[in-house]
């Protein structure tokens, strides 16, 4: 890797606000391919992950506007950001009133970008940056889930630590816009939102994000 990864987001994003989300500002970019080429360039990787960092995901932002409305949900408890991007749903909790957040991505710019973008928001995340999907989930009380659901390696692995995570007695959140690999009949929705996002990321400008609850397990009774 050329430059760090930090010097690299600063150099290829504009700090904005979020579409629906204004008081809420990411370091963001605009084009995907030219980024993405970019980052190939830079990791010297051809097969370098596409630049999700550097855009608010429909799952995200349906994610931070539920908590907008629902500010109890996350308020005062430890929250944890599965697969963060940019650090979006994480900086939402963090409006919202959670005591403690981190959020967790494998993507080197994704934790450089999450760092950033929280300090963009005044806010403190804590970064975790590796694989967790094969460990079993933190000590937090809230997991929180946007847009994990685009692809099916990726899918069938979330979809068994949510639900280990979730019989541990951690509150799961799913974001999603309708993504191919979500498995619905194992949620229950709980809000649709319209939510913005670009033609150079989705096939619409505008998508329903919507946002679900992991049941609980039979027998739990919190
Ligand atoms: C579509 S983005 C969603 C980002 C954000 N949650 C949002 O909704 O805007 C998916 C993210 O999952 C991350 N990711 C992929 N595999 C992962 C894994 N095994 N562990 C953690 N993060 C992962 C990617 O690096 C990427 O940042």
């Amino acid at each position: 890797m050329a430059a760090s990864p930090r010097a690299f987001v600063l150099r290829h994003t504009q700090v904005r606000p979020v579409p629906g989300l204004e008081e809420i500002r990411l370091h963001l970019a605009d084009e995907v391919l030219p980024l993405w080429h970019a980052v190939q360039l830079e990791s010297d990787d051809p097969d370098a992950a596409l630049p999700y960092w550097a855009f608010a995901w429909a799952g995200g932002l349906a994610i931070g506007r539920y908590l907008g409305e629902h500010p109890e949900v996350v308020a005062g408890r430890r929250v944890y950001d599965l697969a963060s991007g940019s650090g979006l749903c994480a900086i939402a909790a963090m409006h919202a009133g959670a005591s403690v957040v981190t959020a967790a991505d494998i993507d080197p710019f994704a934790a450089a970008a999450i760092e950033l973008n929280a300090r963009a928001n005044g806010r403190r995340v804590a970064i975790v940056h590796r694989d967790v999907l094969d460990e079993t989930a933190p000590e937090v009380d809230v997991v929180l889930a946007g847009d994990c659901w685009y692809e099916a390696r990726l899918a069938q692995r979330v979809m068994p630590w949510l639900h280990n995570a979730r019989a541990r007695g951690i509150d799961v959140l799913v974001g999603d816009p309708g993504r191919r690999y979500l498995p619905t009949d194992e949620l229950v929705a709980l809000a649709t939102y319209d939510v913005r996002t670009t033609t150079d990321l989705e096939d619409l400008d505008r998508k329903q994000g919507r946002v679900y609850a992991l049941p609980r397990p039979v027998g739990e009774t919190r």
